[in-house]
């Protein structure tokens, strides 16, 4: 039998595939489609300090092979999060979690990085420095190599679970970023978030989404992100989570050779609830054809 498992810093994963935050809600909403626990790990809907309503509608606009959002990290609030949320999620997935948080101060996000420190249901923390859809916040943490960084340092000293920095493809130089990043503690990197885009509605010759741009993913992205991860593994020492586009098991073996430790699935839940599951069931056979007998063995193997 293949070895899928995986190790992100100290959290060890039965397999790579982890549904991506903000495509999976807080998890238990998919549990009436299959049985969580064959899932690596899940990625929670991005949370925040205060509760978020979200953007104006239309949110989504639909592409070519994916779709763009813009729905503006709605979410209930890091307090509901925890005593609402995941006791729900508790009752069905029996594996330690992934906390997404987003921010607009630094402060922010150690506020929630400290309590979500607290709660054992949680075994990672994901900061998305690379939200699209908020002003004064979110992407523009992660833009620059120095307030990324100043994010990292913040949410290092409030917690002793791995802390993993998602980041924007937004940039002309993601290996700086990333770099400042594991420089400043970080450890490991997520990545890629969405691409910047937009529609254009031709009878009403105005932006399909309320808010104009959103942020695009969806199977179009992997050579994007593939190129990122890759670019990524050859600047830092620390673990990377690669996602973008990724619908099979092929894909994953492939986001793997570049870098990748585990492998999140976004937009395909979208488009079909079974994805995850489907990929990995698909996994064993897929690393069968290429002579991979331990998954872990293939990381940066196209370096
Ligand atoms: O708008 C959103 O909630 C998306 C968040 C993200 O892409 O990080």
């Amino acid at each position: 039998m293949p070895n899928t498992s995986v190790t992100l810093s100290t959290l060890r994963l039965d397999n790579p595939v982890i549904p991506a935050s903000g495509t999976f809600g807080f998890g238990y909403e998919f549990a009436e489609f299959y049985d969580l626990n064959i899932l690596g790990s899940i990625s929670l809907k991005g949370t925040t300090k205060e509760p978020r309503y979200g953007n104006p509608l239309p949110r989504i606009a639909e592409c070519t092979d994916g779709l763009i959002n813009s729905v503006g990290l709605q979410n209930p609030g890091v307090h509901a999060v925890i005593d609402e949320e995941l006791p729900k999620l508790e009752a069905v997935f029996h594996k330690p979690a992934i906390a997404n948080i987003s921010g607009f101060s630094i402060e922010d996000y150690a506020y929630c990085a400290e309590l979500f420190d607290a709660d054992p249901r949680i075994g990672l923390l994901e900061i998305n420095v690379s939200c699209p859809n908020v002003h004064n916040g979110g992407m523009s943490f992660g833009t620059q190599p120095e307030s990324a960084a100043a994010v990292t340092k913040a949410v290092k000293a409030v917690t002793k679970k791995p802390v993993f920095l998602k980041l924007t493809p937004n940039v002309t130089d993601i290996a700086s970023v990333a770099k400042a990043c594991a420089d400043a503690g970080a450890d490991g990197i997520s990545l890629i978030n969405t691409l910047l885009g937009m529609r254009i509605d031709l009878k009403r010759r105005a932006p399909v989404i309320a808010n104009k741009m959103g942020g695009f993913s969806g199977r179009a992205i992997l050579p994007v992100a593939l190129r990122m991860v890759w670019q990524v593994y050859e600047a830092v020492d620390i673990p990377i989570i690669g996602m973008g586009g990724v619908a099979s098991a092929e894909d994953v073996i492939e986001m793997m050779l570049a870098g990748a430790t585990a492998v999140q699935v976004g937009a395909e839940n979208l488009v079909n609830p079974w994805a995850c599951p489907q990929i990995i069931e698909a996994l064993p056979a897929a690393m069968e054809k290429y002579g991979i007998e331990n998954l872990k063995d293939i990381i940066g193997g196209a370096h």
